[in-house]
């Protein structure tokens, strides 16, 4: 690269020559075979397109197997996956859990349909993800316990649950999150929209907590089109989550009789079946991802300017969306203007929380990695190469 070329130059090339397409080249498209349409169109043949069906217990089936967790309830789409795991946990009104203000939306939001408030914390620089270091910090100085449960000191309300969000695929440091979270006696739901496929220690992300909820929207490592998977290890919590995605239906063959306030949250047998073509595929994508990931790694080394995020200690990320980081905001907002120029999708990471208008007067930690990443990190294409012939919807 000459000594000219923009910041960033070289690793917009190596995208070009990876994707080897002159047209746009996305962030994340999902790619479709015979496979996907065959089991589709079984579905539709079936005629059981809504949410009973085989390939909804299947998928479920596939993805317990695939994680190691005793129990997997497929549903709607992974927001309402995370509101139904804090529903099932007992999370109620005014109420206050912990997550990240660096995160998706959806994760605020959940919480905030249940009327409970968010407390936001600073994310872990290694791993761009829940800081267990400054969730400690919190915990010790901000809150009391009673009763057996945490209270917020100035609010007096109560800290019902943490959700930690695994962020691009990695994954927060889970083994000192649990512990810190068992000491408080803190439910965990682990936000793993984006960590299917993400290890620690050997052990798959969203298994450590009492939930894990993984989402299968289009733009994501794998895709139902809409869709999402609570998973737990609790026979109890399983059943009861269940029960509510289901409209709280007591089983019977004919009566309908209903024993609480349920959702119709279950996962449609035609976004199931597209899921259990997916799965199959799931080992060969993330072979692909960890490629990828090393030769941006290579490109980066000899790039002035902008790094790598390197694989965190302990852990086998899954590379949903590679990242890197620019030196300043300008520097990055330089870069994101010359891939548009080149019809390469880059995109910086979400607003944190804390700074939208709807969540900036919520009760959180200092936010200086937060702001750091927020202000100079960039996604870059990430997505799986279709064979000659398919094309990226
Ligand atoms: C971190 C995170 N949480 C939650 C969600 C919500 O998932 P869904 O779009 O399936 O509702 C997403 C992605 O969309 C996400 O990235």
């Amino acid at each position: 690269m000459s000594s000219q070329a923009p910041t960033g130059q070289g690793l917009l090339d190596l995208i070009r020559t990876h994707y080897q397409t002159d047209e746009l080249i996305p962030l994340h498209a999902p790619c479709f075979d015979e496979t996907e349409k065959n089991l589709v169109g079984d579905c539709i043949d079936s005629t059981f397109v809504s949410s009973v069906g085989a390939y909804v217990t299947e998928f479920e089936q596939k993805i317990a197997d695939y994680t190691g967790a005793k129990h997997a309830i497929a549903v709607v789409n992974g927001t309402m996956g995370l509101y139904l795991a804090l529903k099932t946990l007992g999370v109620q009104a005014n109420d206050l859990v912990i997550t990240q203000s660096l995160t998706f939306i959806a994760t605020a939001n959940a919480i905030r349909m249940i009327e409970a408030n968010p407390i936001f914390i600073d994310v872990d620089e290694n791993n761009l993800s829940l800081s267990a270091d400054d969730l400690k910090a919190f915990l010790t100085t901000q809150t009391y316990s009673e009763n057996g449960q945490t209270f917020h000191t100035q609010t007096q309300r109560r800290v019902a649950a943490c959700v930690p969000m695994h962020t691009l695929g990695f994954c927060a440091d889970m083994p000192e999150i649990i512990a810190l979270c068992k000491q408080y006696n803190i439910n965990i739901v682990e936000d793993a929209a984006e960590s299917l496929g993400s290890f620690i220690a050997g052990q798959h992300s969203g298994t450590f907590g009492d939930f894990g909820v993984f989402s299968f929207n289009g733009n994501k490592i794998l895709t139902t089109g809409g869709g999402g998977m609570l998973i737990t290890n609790d026979d109890a919590l399983a059943k009861q989550a269940k029960h509510l995605s289901t409209t709280a239906k007591v089983p019977h063959a004919w009566l309908f009789e209903h024993d609480e306030i349920g959702y119709n949250l279950r996962m449609p047998n035609l976004n199931a079946a597209l899921g259990v073509a997916q799965l199959q595929k799931l080992n060969g994508f993330l072979i692909e991802k960890r490629l990828l990931a090393k030769q941006y790694l290579f490109e980066t080394q000899k790039s002035p300017g902008v790094v790598s995020i390197p694989s965190p200690e302990n852990q086998q990320p899954n590379y949903w969306l590679n990242a890197v980081l620019f030196e300043t905001q300008t520097e990055r907002d330089s870069f994101l203007k010359l891939a548009c120029e080149q019809s390469i999708q880059a995109r910086p990471l979400w607003t944190p929380m804390h700074q939208l208008a709807i969540y900036e007067d919520e009760i959180r930690t200092a936010m200086p990695i937060t702001e750091f990443l927020a202000e100079r990190l960039v996604n870059i294409p990430s997505g799986i190469r279709c064979p000659a012939g398919e094309k990226n919807d």
